[in-house]
């Protein structure tokens, strides 16, 4: 049962590239290994603190971001963008929890990709998939398919200077509550959800301008001026997860630097498999998908393996059935964990589960089952008197149109085509994940 940084490597793995240069891979993993640490042990410790909250009932865990970060829209606008759609939908749901709100972004590491298929076939021509940027480009080309280490050192170097502007917008004054007005983005102001934004920042105005008068101002409440926005990722590729895996010197426990946060896929969660030996021998809050094939007594297994010590805010099983599934599939799941007294922190992932193709040809998702499989998910608890502790949403601060409908923008099969911009999943857009935590928040209002 000993664990190393690199123990996964005795175990059957999947989704995994074939490096063909083996050399240059070893090279890249040392130096990855050499570089600093993206984030530190402390900051992963005070996350799984938070996360044991929202365990608990006392604080709402909201994560999201891209379904794959890409080397080519890399840029400051769209992590502004998130960064204050991510506020946004922040204070949408404190407001109606009363809750705090746990910011974790897919972001800064998001890059590795499971597929259904190891090939992609064109009109007879036949390459391996696309597995993320950090592995190899989404061309459909020969060449680009090939997967290349030094990919690792280039997404490093991204996710570090992504991680940089987000500790700056943190920190540096873009998160101060006297500014509600200013995360509304440009492309939403004037629709109708805007609006209802603008609503709820008057109210938080007249709230601020209330504290003020009682002597509560940003200079001696350092919360009122500065936020955390903390990373996650699904660590998928091993080699670049413990190439940043890293021993803490305070506590002799080890780390996965790389971000605050991972999570198992669904896909890559077989109890007797190279990404179970991995994540149980890191200190990071973690979290596992569970899917609609999940046993129950598997997930129990599984939560042995992964929180021996059944501690508070070490694990988050985020719920992927999909809208037509999650009613069968999740309460005798739920049920199981909960009569086990096994300590869990449960989110809803509306986005894998729900994937259709629109008649126009485009890998899309419909809101209304999105939001159909949140609102089964918090009546299930409702119902098992258990904590829903959280949403999970593949999402961009961006104005594309990738999923369809939602009353503020319905997007029709035809509207798809016209910023159809993901390099994998389709995200919601801004307006559309604004709508879904209004809506959410009447549902937790409700109950
Ligand atoms: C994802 O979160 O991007 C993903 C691939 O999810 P899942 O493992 O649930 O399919
Ligand atoms: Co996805």
């Amino acid at each position: 049962m000993s664990w190393t940084p690199s123990s996964w490597r005795d175990f059957p793995i999947k989704q995994q590239p074939t490096y063909q240069d083996k050399e240059q891979l070893k090279k890249v993993e040392e130096k990855l290994n050499s570089y600093p640490p993206l984030i530190f042990a402390g900051e992963a410790r005070r996350l799984k603190e938070k996360l044991a909250a929202a365990g608990r009932g006392e604080a709402f865990l909201l994560q999201g971001g891209d379904c794959a970060e890409s080397f080519s829209e890399f840029n400051t606008k769209s992590i502004k963008n998130l960064f204050k759609l991510m506020l946004q939908m922040n204070m949408v749901l404190m407001y109606s929890t009363g809750k705090p709100v746990i910011k974790v972004g897919r972001i800064a590491g998001q890059f590795a990709k499971p597929r259904s298929s190891d090939f992609e076939e064109i009109d007879g021509v036949k390459l391996p998939s696309y597995r993320g940027d950090i592995i190899n480009g989404i061309e459909f080309d020969k060449d680009a398919r090939i997967p290349n280490p030094d990919n690792m050192i280039q997404a490093y170097n991204q996710a570090a200077s992504t991680l940089n502007l987000l500790r700056a917008f943190s920190r540096g004054g873009l998160a101060d509550l006297n500014k509600v007005h200013q995360w509304n983005l440009e492309f939403i102001k004037d629709n109708p959800l805007g609006k209802k934004y603008n609503e709820l920042s008057v109210k938080i105005d007249r709230s601020m301008k209330f504290m003020a008068a009682c002597g509560l101002t940003s200079d001696i409440v350092p919360q009122l001026h500065q936020t955390t926005l903390y990373t996650s990722h699904e660590a998928l590729l091993l080699n670049y997860e413990e190439a940043l895996t890293r021993k803490d010197s305070e506590t002799g426990d080890y780390y996965d630097c790389s971000a605050h946060m991972l999570w198992i896929g669904d896909r890559t969660r077989d109890l007797n498999e190279a990404h179970i030996e991995y994540f149980r021998g890191i200190k990071n809050p973690i979290g596992c998908k569970v899917g609609p094939t999940m046993g129950e007594d598997e997930l129990i297994e599984l939560i042995d393996a992964l929180n021996p010590d059944n501690e508070e805010g070490r694990l988050n099983l985020i719920v992927r059935m999909g809208a037509s599934k999650i009613a069968e599939a999740f309460p005798p799941l739920l049920k199981k964990v909960r009569d086990a007294g096994k300590n869990v922190v449960w989110t809803i992932d509306p986005m894998h589960g729900n994937v259709e193709k629109s008649s126009t040809g485009f890998k899309t998702r419909n809101f209304d089952n999105i939001l159909s499989e949140v609102e089964q998910f918090f009546n299930i608890h409702k119902e098992m008197g258990t904590v829903a502790a959280g949403i999970h949403l593949e999402m961009t601060g961006n104005d594309v149109t990738e999923c369809t409908g939602s009353t503020s923008c319905a997007i029709t099969d035809e509207g798809l085509a016209s910023r159809y911009h993901t390099q994998c999943d389709p995200r919601l857009n801004a307006s559309q994940a604004l709508e879904l935590s209004f809506m959410l928040s009447d549902t937790i209002t409700e109950s």
